[in-house]
C-alpha cells in the first residue's frame, strides 16, 4: 500500500518577540499569571506587511531544502490557516505562485488549531489514492492580526509562525513498521461553534473581526476530546503509549499537555513543548514543534510520533506518523 512518508520539515518564526512583560504594559496582566495558567513566556509577532503567505513560503523553502527536493517536485499544496492573506483566493495558491509551481493543486484547509492534523490527513488521502505524488503540508498563521489587544483573556495566548512538511507517496508493507502516516482520526462538533470563534467574517459582518473564546469551557472540552481522539488512534492501530517515541501536541496550554501526557503514562521527556517560546500558533504549532524537535536531534528516522490537536468548531484530531 502507498504511505505518505515525511521527507523533510521546516519552519519560520517572525523576528519580533513579544514577552509577557511587554503585554503587561498595555493590558492588566502579569508574566506570572500567564506562565502559571498557560505556560507561555513569549510569542513571535509578524512585522507590518508580513503576510501568512510570507511565513508559509519561508517554512516551505526550509522543508524543501531539508527534503532535498526542488519546488517543481511538488504537485499538491495543502495549507492550514485561519488567518489567510485574503478571504480568497486560497493562501496556498500565493505560496504555489511564489514557489514558481504552475502544475498540480493548491488549497487551504480551515480547522483553526486542528488545521495541521486536518491538512496532514487530507494530503495523506490524496497521496495514498495515487492522485498526487508529493505534497507540501503547511500550517501558517498571523493570529496577531485577529486578536483584540485590549482583551487580556485572549491576547496573551497566541502568536504568529509557520511550519511545513514534505510528504512523498512511497510503497509500504502495510504494517506499523512502515514509515509515513499510519493513522488519522478527525472529529468535529459544531454545537460548540461559539465557544471559540471570530466575531466577523465576509458573510456575517463584512469585517475580519476578533477572536473570542470562553477559555474555561474550551479547556474542559479540550481535555476530554484530546484524550478521546488519542485513545481512538491507539485502539485502531494497537499501539501502546509506551511504543510512542514522541508526543507532539498542539500547543495551547501547558496544563492540558501535562494532564494528557500523565493520563497516557508518557513521561515529560517524550513530550515536545514549544508553547513557552511560541505561544499558541494555531495550525502552525505542530509543524513548528516538529521542526524544533528535528532540529535539536530528538526526532530520528523511524521514530513513532503521535500528533493531536483541538480547536474552534470544535474540531479535533490525532495522527500517528513513523518519521
Ligand atoms: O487552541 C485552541 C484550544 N484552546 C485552548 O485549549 C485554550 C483553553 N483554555 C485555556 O487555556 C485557559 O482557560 C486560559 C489560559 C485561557 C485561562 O485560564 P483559566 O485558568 O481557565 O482562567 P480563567 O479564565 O478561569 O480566569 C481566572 C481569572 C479570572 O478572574 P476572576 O473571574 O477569577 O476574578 C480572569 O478574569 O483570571 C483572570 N484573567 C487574567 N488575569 C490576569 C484572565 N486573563 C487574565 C490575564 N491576566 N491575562
Amino acid at each position: 500500500m502507498l504511505r505518505s512518508v515525511v521527507l523533510g520539515c521546516g519552519a519560520y518564526l517572525p523576528e519580533k518577540i513579544l514577552t509577557n512583560d511587554d503585554i503587561s504594559k498595555f493590558v492588566d496582566t502579569t508574566h506570572d499569571w500567564v506562565v502559571e495558567r498557560s505556560g507561555i513566556h513569549q510569542r513571535h509577532i509578524a512585522a507590518e506587511g508580513e503576510l501568512t503567505s510570507d511565513l508559509a513560503l519561508a517554512a516551505s523553502k526550509h522543508a524543501l531544502e531539508r527534503a532535498g527536493l526542488d519546488a517543481q517536485d511538488i504537485d499538491l499544496i495543502v495549507l492550514a490557516t485561519a488567518t489567510p492573506d485574503n478571504t480568497f483566493p486560497a493562501t496556498a495558491t500565493a505560496v504555489q505562485a511564489q514557489l514558481g509551481i504552475h502544475h498540480g493543486a493548491a488549497f487551504d484547509i480551515q480547522a483553526v488549531c486542528s488545521g495541521f492534523v486536518y491538512a496532514l490527513s487530507t494530503a495523506d488521502n490524496f497521496l495514498k489514492c495515487g492522485q498526487h505524488k508529493r505534497a507540501l503540508v503547511i500550517g501558517a498563521e498571523t493570529f496577531s492580526r485577529i486578536l483584540d489587544w485590549e482583551d487580556r483573556t485572549t491576547c496573551v495566548l497566541f502568536g504568529d509562525g509557520a511550519g511545513a512538511v514534505v510528504l512523498e507517496a512511497q510503497e509500504g508493507g502495510g504494517t506499523l513498521e512502515d514509515r509515513g502516516v499510519l493513522s488519522a482520526h478527525l472529529r468535529s462538533d459544531g454545537r460548540h461553534y461559539e465557544k471559540l470563534y471570530v466575531d466577523g467574517g465576509p458573510s456575517r459582518g463584512q469585517e475580519v473581526g476578533h477572536l473570542r473564546m470562553s477559555g474555561r469551557e474550551v479547556f474542559k472540552h479540550a481535555v476530554i476530546n484530546i484524550a478521546q481522539i488519542m485513545e481512538e488512534a491507539l485502539e485502531a492501530t494497537g499501539v501502546e503509549p509506551n511504543d510512542i517515541d514522541w508526543f507532539v501536541p498542539h500547543q495551547a496550554n501547558k496544563r492540558i499537555l501535562d494532564g494528557t501526557a500523565r493520563r497516557f503514562g508518557m513521561t515529560e521527556d517524550k513530550v515536545v513543548i514549544t508553547l513557552d517560546k511560541h505561544g499558541n500558533t494555531s495550525a502552525a504549532s505542530i509543524p513548528l514543534a516538529l521542526d524544533v524537535a528535528f532540529s535539536d536531534g530528538r526526532l530520528k528516522q523511524n521514530d513513532l510520533i503521535l500528533l493531536e490537536a483541538m480547536g474552534g468548531g470544535f474540531t479535533w484530531g490525532s495522527v500517528l506518523v513513523r518519521w
